[in-house]
């Protein structure tokens, strides 16, 4: 096996849904990344056999000795029919240099930041919300997770839910932090696309604040390829313009993993 890898042990898995699963993995001592950032992930090839990985989101905070990933299952998805099956004890291979723009430094500073995501695509933002440098350079963070159905925003309201006894934004996050789930395919508190809630302004009215401004909000998208075209359109029609690692600005965004 090549050395951009690492082999590392599965420490604990935890299924949502038929289609939604969260795993834990040991993270090495080498390992550095800044949250909101992906890595490549695969399962340990047999001898003589080509690895198979794919880029997944880091869902866990940079400072966390434990890695964690929120995965999709697709039933004959090359790596995740098989991913979807690992046990704790396991081995996975992860990739030495992980990177990415979902990334606070790719966003110049502003009061508000939205974190628009559906499906997989909350991974990110698992890592973002429990980031103690997120609560240092805004004043307001609003996490937004769409999905089809309401088991699948478990994972999103776990995180979430965990964030008043976390050690290190503990404080922070329930101040600042407001969460949005909706569902599209059945009944929920609040219920359609993010682009809808956007376009009507149910989204803004709900949480009591204005429309974005390039002015005041920065937003971060993840999701897939179609929800991020339609979200990053929807954004810049509002004025904000597209930043990135060289070249900090007032949105950024990234595909979730898929297959
Ligand atoms: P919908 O149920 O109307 O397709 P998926 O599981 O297919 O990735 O979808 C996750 C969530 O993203 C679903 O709630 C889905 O809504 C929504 N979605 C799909 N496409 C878009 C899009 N182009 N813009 C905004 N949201 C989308």
């Amino acid at each position: 096996m090549s050395s951009a890898f690492t082999t590392e042990r599965v420490l604990s898995v935890d299924h949502y849904t038929d289609r939604l699963f969260k795993f834990r993995i040991t993270r090495p001592q080498t390992f550095r990344f800044r949250s909101g950032e992906f890595v490549m992930i695969g399962m340990k090839p047999a001898e003589g056999e080509k690895a198979l990985v794919r880029a997944y989101s880091v869902a866990s905070p940079a400072w966390d000795e434990e890695l964690e990933f929120f995965s999709i299952k697709v039933e004959d998805g090359p790596l995740t029919s098989k991913l979807q099956k690992i046990e704790p004890g396991d081995e996975l291979i992860l990739g030495r240099k992980p990177t990415g723009t979902l990334v606070l430094d790719a966003l110049t500073p502003a009061k508000r930041l939205y974190m628009f995501s559906t499906g997989t695509g909350f991974a990110p933002f698992a890592s973002l919300v429990r980031e103690p440098e997120t609560y240092e350079k805004f004043d307001e963070v609003i996490v937004t997770h769409t999905c089809r159905l309401g088991a699948e925003l478990q994972y999103s309201a776990d995180v979430i839910g965990s964030l008043p006894e976390d050690p290190l934004v503990g404080e922070e996050a329930p101040e600042k932090l407001r969460y949005v789930s909706s569902c599209t395919r059945e009944d929920h508190a609040t219920k359609g696309r993010i682009t809808d809630l956007i376009t009507s302004g149910q989204l803004f009215e709900q949480l009591g604040v204005p429309r974005l401004n390039p002015e005041t909000d920065r937003v971060m998208i993840c999701g897939s390829q179609e929800m991020i075209a339609d979200t990053k359109a929807l954004t810049m029609e509002h004025g904000l313009t597209e930043g990135s690692n060289a070249k900090p600005a007032e949105f950024v965004v990234e595909k979730a993993f898929v297959g």
